[in-house]
């Protein structure tokens, strides 16, 4: 089928009490395992690429591979802009066929991250193209980018008040994840996420999953997440393939023998994440 929005999946999501795993894929192969995964499990997919994704490759090539996997699969999947971090790159996205956007002004002040949230949400809203945004920080290398320390958590009351302003479909919230490869075991605090669930009536987005266990992870969904994370382990799983025929074969010179590996690593990562994120036969 057509690439679908992120607008009425979530929505089904949040009805339905379960979350749509966001894979964030930087090749080919790993487009071809979320829709193959996707498919085999009957589930929804969201299919996500961040600004230095978009900038090793190009965002028209990621949009005509999810593109391409979408139309070839009979379940939802959806190309969104992951940590969008200019006006100007989401407007490019919307341009090139994106079918979800994130604008992430987290970085900057709470007025200025409602502005450039509003300016894209008003850009985006006449397409019909949804737009998540990010309040309070989530740790960990983001992207190219240190997170840093400082990285205070989503404030309840702030979350009215921005989502009221912004008119964004779905809000990213900091609750203790981070980007990246945790150290010690990542505490979360599932109570103030209750407490924005109660408050705010838009779908909710966790990142920085990779490495949170899966019974955190259920527990999660269960207080309120629809959209949940996942790229760092991606990554992992596709280089665990490439390196294991390597290893085996180091005369393999066939790209397309290792990077078979890496997908069929990364489609089986991705499906077990759709069960745990509760979407499997949910398409
Ligand atoms: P991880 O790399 O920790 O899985 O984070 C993914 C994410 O939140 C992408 O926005």
């Amino acid at each position: 089928m057509p690439l679908v929005t992120t607008k009425q999946m979530l929505r089904d999501a949040q009805d339905g009490g379960y979350a749509v795993g966001a894979f964030n894929v930087e090749n080919m192969e790993m487009v071809q395992a979320v829709a193959a995964a996707a498919e085999e499990q009957h589930s929804p997919a969201i299919m996500q690429t961040t600004p230095s994704t978009v900038k090793y490759a190009d965002l028209k090539f990621f949009y005509e591979n999810a593109r391409t996997a979408a139309e070839n699969a009979s379940v939802p999947i959806a190309i969104h802009l992951d940590h969008g971090n200019s006006f100007d790159l989401a407007m490019r996205a919307l341009r090139d066929g994106y079918t979800s956007i994130m604008i992430d002004g987290s970085h900057d002040s709470f007025e200025d991250n409602i502005e450039v949230s509003r300016s894209v949400v008003n850009a985006c809203h006449p397409s019909g193209v949804p737009v998540e945004a990010e309040l309070g920080k989530v740790g960990g290398k983001e992207d190219d980018l240190e997170g840093g320390d400082d990285n205070p958590y989503t404030d309840p009351a702030q979350a009215v008040e921005f989502v009221e302003k912004t008119g964004i479909d779905s809000l990213a919230v900091a609750i203790g994840t981070a980007h990246g490869i945790y150290k010690g075991e990542p505490k979360l605090d599932v109570d103030r996420l209750s407490e924005i669930r109660k408050v705010v009536d838009i779908p909710l987005v966790l990142h920085g999953t990779s490495g949170v266990p899966d019974a955190t992870v259920r527990e999660c969904v269960k207080r309120g997440i629809c959209k949940v994370n996942y790229a760092t382990d991606l990554r992992i799983a596709f280089t665990k393939g490439v390196t294991s025929v390597l290893n085996a074969n180091p005369d393999t010179i066939d790209p397309k023998k290792y990077n078979a590996a890496g997908r069929d690593e990364v489609k089986k990562y991705v499906m077990q994440k759709m069960d745990v994120c509760g979407s499997v036969g949910k398409a």
